[in-house]
């Protein structure tokens, strides 16, 4: 379980929420709803542990453990993974040592350059990425869909257990959107949790909602129960 409780949050001496409180049990899928502004991506750094975003209320446990007092590559291992509303480009860091180095701390491995490869390219191959990205600088120059890409990719091969997506669906033209959709949607099981941050309900068709949050001005003023969910699921949102 990933238990928020009245969570309070500031960044650059701006309150950014306020009094938030949510659950998320393992193997539901949750959805945060908000309009610009209203505090999602300051959630999701917050509980990834961005040090911009200072918690000065609240807490917030992984299974009953404290993870406020970890650094991201700690609340990482312990199987919290942040899908970025924008992903970083990182200059000098080739997508395949990064691959490496992440998938050996998350399962406390050494898997050499040799052995690594074996591991990450039938992976690449079902996920249609060609194996020359191994060999660019991270995100350097990748279009907004292959950045999805790997991100699906690093899904597969740390299997978080609470997976947090901040708006993937923005900036994809549609048949773009429909397969990183797709790709999530087969990424979803039984032992997952995805927290959908969106404002834009077209992935809700993908993936089973059983809670919906709203997010207004940095607090939840409404929580929609899996009815409601499956109404905007089958309907839309009003649109
Ligand atoms: N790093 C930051 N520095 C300054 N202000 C920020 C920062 N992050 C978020 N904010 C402010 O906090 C509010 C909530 O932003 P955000 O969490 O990004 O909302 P959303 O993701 O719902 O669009 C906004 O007013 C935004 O300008
Ligand atoms: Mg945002």
């Amino acid at each position: 379980m990933l238990d928020i409780q009245d969570l309070k949050v500031s960044v650059e001496q701006k309150e950014v929420l306020q009094w938030v409180s949510l659950q998320c049990a393992p193997g539901q899928n949750y959805c945060i709803l908000g309009k610009n502004g209203s505090g999602k991506s300051s959630l999701a750094m917050t509980v990834m542990g961005h040090p911009s975003y200072e918690v000065s209320g609240g807490t917030i446990t992984l299974d009953g453990e404290d993870i406020l007092e970890m650094e991201p590559d700690e609340r990482a291992q312990a199987g919290i993974f942040l899908a970025f509303q924008s992903i970083p480009e990182v200059k000098g860091v080739k997508l395949f040592e990064f691959l490496r180095t992440i998938y050996n701390a998350r399962w406390e491995k050494k898997e050499s350059f040799v052995s690594f490869k074996k591991i990450i390219i039938p992976h690449m191959e079902e996920l249609g990425i060609d194996k020359e990205f191994l060999w660019r600088d991270l995100n350097v120059w990748f279009s907004g869909w292959e950045r999805r890409k790997i991100e699906i990719l690093q899904l597969k091969i740390l299997e978080p257990k609470y997976i947090l997506l901040d708006e993937v669906d923005s900036g994809l033209d549609v048949d773009a959107f429909r397969s990183v959709a797709t790709l999530l949607q087969q990424v979803n099981n039984d032992d997952n949790t995805f927290i959908v941050i969106t404002h834009y309900f077209a992935i809700l068709e993908y993936l089973e909602i059983d809670k919906v949050y709203v997010l207004q001005d940095g607090q939840i003023v409404r929580e929609w129960g899996k009815e409601v969910a499956d109404e905007i699921q089958a309907e839309g949102f009003g649109e």
